[in-house]
């Protein structure tokens, strides 16, 4: 990683801001931290919502965070939760890192209690679907 920013630096984000999780249905907190193109950091929890299907994943916030500050594409991505099994990006989150990332990129996943599990977002997407498909 030629970035300054560290993984370490990464989780640290990412468990900071899994601390301010609103979780009170699944209570499963989780964090996401972006190393953005621009070189900053921008973190998301998870927000859910008593209407289930209006929750938020923490990597959906990370992504309107880095929105929000100006910057366009991923270089990495660290995402954090509880327990032991990697806590890797859900099915539809990974679609969302896809608008924003090359196929190349690392997604780190990892659940506190355990190792960190580094892919490229290819291997947890693959054949994928993505802005280059659609017509200028
Ligand atoms: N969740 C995330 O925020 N990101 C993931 O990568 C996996 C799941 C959230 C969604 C929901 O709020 C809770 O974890 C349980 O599924």
């Amino acid at each position: 990683m030629s970035s300054t920013v560290t993984d370490q630096a990464l989780f640290e984000a990412a468990e900071a801001i899994r601390a301010k999780a609103y979780a009170p249905y699944s209570r499963f907190a989780v964090g996401a931290a972006i190393l953005a193109e621009d070189g900053n950091v921008y973190a998301g929890c998870n927000i859910e919502n008593a209407a289930y299907p209006q929750g938020n994943c923490a990597e959906a916030s990370a992504i309107s965070a880095m929105i929000a500050g100006g910057a366009r594409r991923i270089k990495r991505i660290y995402v954090t939760g509880p327990g032991v099994a990697p806590v890797t990006p859900c099915g539809g989150c990974r679609q969302r890192i896809r608008e924003f990332a090359d196929l190349d990129v690392t997604v780190i996943s990892h659940g506190v209690e355990g190792a960190p599990l580094a892919c490229t977002l290819e291997q947890l997407l693959p054949h994928s679907f993505g802005p280059e498909y659609l017509p200028k």
